[in-house]
Formats: C-alpha cells, structure tokens, sequence
C-alpha cells in the first residue's frame, strides 16, 4: 500500500477543570489527509486547502511530528539489523476544515493524522503510546509546550486522560451514551502560546483543592453516566478566570446556554472556542441555537457545531 486517505477529528482540550489533561474527540467538523509514501528521502507538503500554514517546514505541525516519527522508525530499523535500510519518504495533502487558531485542536488533527498514517504505511510499528508522542511534537511547534490533550483523544477517540507526561501514561474514559457537545468558534485570533503565558505559575491551595476535587467528580460522574454530577464537575477556578477576558460575552454565554438545559462547559483549549455539553441532541441543538442568539447581535464572525462524542478517532481508508 502507497497512499492512504485519513480523516482527523477535531478534539476540546480541558474540558474545564482538566487543564492539560482531558480531552475529547468530535465527530464533526474532521480533516482530511491524503498522505503517499514514497521512495524519495525526505516529506514533502505538496497541497493544503483550507488554511495558510507556515510555509516553513520547521514550523509545519504535520511535517514536524512526521519527521519525528520517521527518525524514530530510522534508528528502529539501524536496531533491527535483520531489517535492509530503505530510503522512505512521504507527500502530503492536508485538507483543513478544522479552522486553525479556532481552539479544536486544529494542530492535533494534522499532526496526530498524519503519524497514525505513517505508521500504517509503514506497516504498524509503532504503538497508540508511541503515536501520541510524535504528534504531541507537534504541538511543541504549534504552542511551544508538547502537550497531549488533544492530540491523544484525536488519535484514541473519546475521552482520554493524562495521568502523567513524565512517563507518559495516557488512559481512555467512558463516554454516555447521551452526551453531545456543542461549540461555538468566534472567528478571533487567540494564540495558544499567548493563551498560556498569561496563566499564573502558582495556584492557591483552596484553588488547587476545589480543581481536583471537581476533575474527580468529573470522571466518577463520566462512569456512572450521573449527568448531574458531570454537570457540577464542569468548573475551572485556575484557568477560566484568567482566559474569560479574552473571549467576547463568555460569561453570558455560559448562563444563557445553562438556562437552557446544558450541563456546563467552558473555554475550549486555549480558545477562542467555547464549548456546553448536553445531554442529547436535542437539547445539544437548542445549546448551539443559543450560542447563535448570544453572537448574532456581536460584531464577531463565529461558526457552530453540534455533534455526538467520536469514539474512533482518526480513521482511514486505502487510496492506492
Ligand atoms: N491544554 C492546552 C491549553 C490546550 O489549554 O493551553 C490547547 O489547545
């Protein structure tokens, strides 16, 4: 096999109170890469649609967790002697429909994409552990911190958790059955990097004690499918209070969507995205009716989505 087309799915890092460490995957909106291996050294971007990236390599999501990958596969096969060292490349083709800067893992979708097809081309040598790894190199250029939680659940699908980077040790949680998310995107620029230099590097006990208690009761609340407790669990006293500012009427759309019936939600990633999780998808779609009222009188542009959790992750299908 030469070429395989992937699908990414888009990802909402945090999820409130698990800054840096929960994720969930989305079924819509969803990249798409066409992605060839071939035998000319190197990785070549040969088209993307749908966004202005960096036309720097160093500075490309995609082509820097690829290259990570493939030295890691090179030292592998100098390792393995019994394997004859083969030149290998790859082109690539990345489609963006998910909008970059918007928030939902736009980044983890190209990296994460793009090393789960390599190593399907490669014939499966490297693991889930592995593949999150390479892609979160990716994110070191995106954001300048390798973190995993958008790249991990764009990979694994659902809802997943870092219980620790230094060993990484990722684990998957359990979705209900009945829960939905929708988002809304204010077309603004929020850069990641920025996004985080303005966090504080010290947190109070009292904060610290409040945040683990609720990303406890948050997990407990996923395995019971206690959509009450999951709907008191969605808090973040160390992040949000300081990121707020810089999304338009954040605080009215939180209260305006939870009068409706969403469970709660909060700053999607590093933003400018903002996400409410329901229970169903009709109540799901009078949430993103509501995130469409709060907006349309704003002079911002924005987009919605409404959609069911993706337990999948990154798909692909055989080209060639
Ligand atoms: N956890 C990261 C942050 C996600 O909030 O900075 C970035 O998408």
């Amino acid at each position: 096999m030469k070429g395989i087309k992937i699908f990414a799915p888009a990802t909402v890092a945090n999820l409130a109170c698990g800054f840096d460490v929960i994720g969930l995957a989305l079924d819509f909106p969803k990249d798409e890469i066409f992605l060839y291996k071939s035998n000319n050294p190197g990785i070549r971007i040969n088209r993307i649609d749908g966004a202005s990236l960096p036309n720097d390599p160093k500075k490309n999501v995609a082509f820097v967790a690829l290259q990570f990958l493939l030295s890691k596969y090179q030292q592998k096969q100098k390792f393995e002697r019994f394997e004859r060292k083969k030149e290998i490349g790859f082109e690539i083709e990345l489609i963006k429909n998910i909008h970059p800067g918007s928030g939902i893992g736009s980044s983890a979708a190209s990296a994460a994409g793009v090393v789960f097809g390599a190593n399907i081309l490669l014939g499966n040598p490297f693991n889930t552990r592995q593949l999150i790894r390479f892609a979160m190199e990716g994110e070191r250029v995106a954001s300048g911190t390798a973190h995993a939680d958008n790249v991990a659940p764009a990979i694994m699908g659902g809802l997943t958790l870092v219980r620790s980077y230094k060993p990484l040790d990722i684990t998957r949680l359990n979705v209900p059955n009945e829960l939905w998310i929708s988002i809304i995107h204010p077309q603004i620029e929020i850069r990641t990097s920025d996004a985080r230099e303005i966090l504080k590097q010290k947190i109070l006990m009292t904060d610290a004690i409040r945040q683990w208690g609720n990303i406890g009761a948050l997990v407990a609340g996923l395995y019971q499918e206690d959509y009450g407790l999951i709907s008191r669990s969605l808090e973040d006293v160390i992040v949000e209070p300081i990121r707020a500012m810089l999304i338009p009427s954040f605080y009215e759309l939180k209260i305006k969507c939870k009068e409706i019936g969403a469970l709660g939600g909060g700053i999607s990633g590093s933003g400018p995205s903002v996400f409410m999780l329901s229970k169903g998808n009709h109540t799901a779609k009078k949430v993103t009716e509501v995130m469409n009222l709060v907006y349309s009188p704003l002079k911002v542009d924005y987009k919605t989505y409404t959609s069911p959790i993706n337990r999948k992750g990154v798909k692909w299908s055989k080209i060639i």
